[in-house]
């Protein structure tokens, strides 16, 4: 009877050993327009050596940027989702699912939706990845904790349009800080106290922000850092009310102020001085 026991607890324990050495199966998902997140989805997949597949539409969204926004207010107006081609892969094989997309209004492209709504994530790791004009990280991360509640939403990744050529760089260093793949990562200190922006702060936040139109925001504190050698601002800023063109007469604002957002601003030496994301 003893001798049973042993070779059951020993069965237990060589089960267990087997089952902690094992792989997490990776698959990479990822929607896109216009190319952006599938060279994102590409690097992640490439660096993991893992398996990856794009969400389609089965009525594509192929028109030009103010065709799509048009298609999306219908949408929304209608309160409809586009349905979506089926997927080769079989998801429930999966322990980790990085799921890529591109910002839309705020949150993550129409398609996406629709995967979150026609499967369940429950129990599996998740790593969120996006590309946008100015921002969106964050909301959207929100927004898919709120659609996939019992799902393990890891740290997400996002690079705007502008700055892909840091996007491969950018990958791996968040790889290694989320344990993904080996390699030396100084994980960052946190933002100094906001301090009220001096002249050479503005001087700063407006090179940072040059040629992005959309962004119409009046710096008002920063705060600073030394993230893994390169130095990184994050300013307070406040939205300013659009007006209307003159000829409107007396029509008011059409857009109201979105209030105080954050302007992340990164500077690698001799390379670049842009911001890094917006969060409203
Ligand atoms: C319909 C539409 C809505 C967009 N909305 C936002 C937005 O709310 N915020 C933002 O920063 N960028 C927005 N963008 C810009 C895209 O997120 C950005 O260009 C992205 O990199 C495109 O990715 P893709 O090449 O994978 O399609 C929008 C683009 C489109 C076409």
């Amino acid at each position: 009877m003893k001798t049973i026991k042993v070779m059951f607890a020993v069965a237990i324990m060589a089960l267990m050993f087997a089952s902690c050495g094992k792989k997490e199966k990776i698959l990479v998902l990822y929607y896109s327009q216009t190319g952006n997140t599938k060279a994102v989805a590409e690097e992640f997949a490439n660096r993991l050596g893992a398996d990856i597949e794009e969400i389609t539409a089965i009525v594509p969204y192929d028109g030009d940027f103010q065709a799509t926004i048009e298609r999306c207010k219908e949408e929304m107006a209608l309160d409809s989702l586009p349905d979506i081609n089926c997927l080769k892969h079989n998801i429930n094989e999966y322990d980790v699912i990085f799921i890529g997309y591109p910002v839309w209004f705020g949150t993550y492209a129409p398609p996406i939706a629709s995967f979150l709504k026609d499967n369940n994530l429950s129990g599996k790791k998740i790593v969120p990845f996006c590309t946008f004009g100015s921002g969106g990280l964050e909301s959207s991360k929100k927004d898919l904790v709120d659609a996939q509640p019992d799902a393990w939403i890891l740290p997400a990744y996002g690079v705007r349009a502008a700055r892909m050529d840091f996007m491969p760089q950018e990958v791996e260093t968040f790889l290694i800080a989320n344990g993904f793949i080996k390699g030396k990562y100084l994980y960052p200190v946190t933002f100094s106290y906001p301090h009220p922006v001096s002249d050479a702060d503005i001087a700063l936040y407006d090179a940072a922000v040059k040629g992005y139109p959309m962004l119409n925001a009046r710096p008002v504190e920063v705060g600073f850092r030394s993230n893994n050698g390169d130095l990184e601002y994050v300013y307070t800023a406040v939205d300013e009310p659009r007006m209307p063109a003159p000829d409107d007469g007396d029509k008011k604002p059409d857009l109201p102020p979105a209030g105080k957002v954050k302007v992340y601003v990164k500077i690698i030496p001799g390379v670049d001085t842009s911001f890094t994301r917006v969060v409203r």
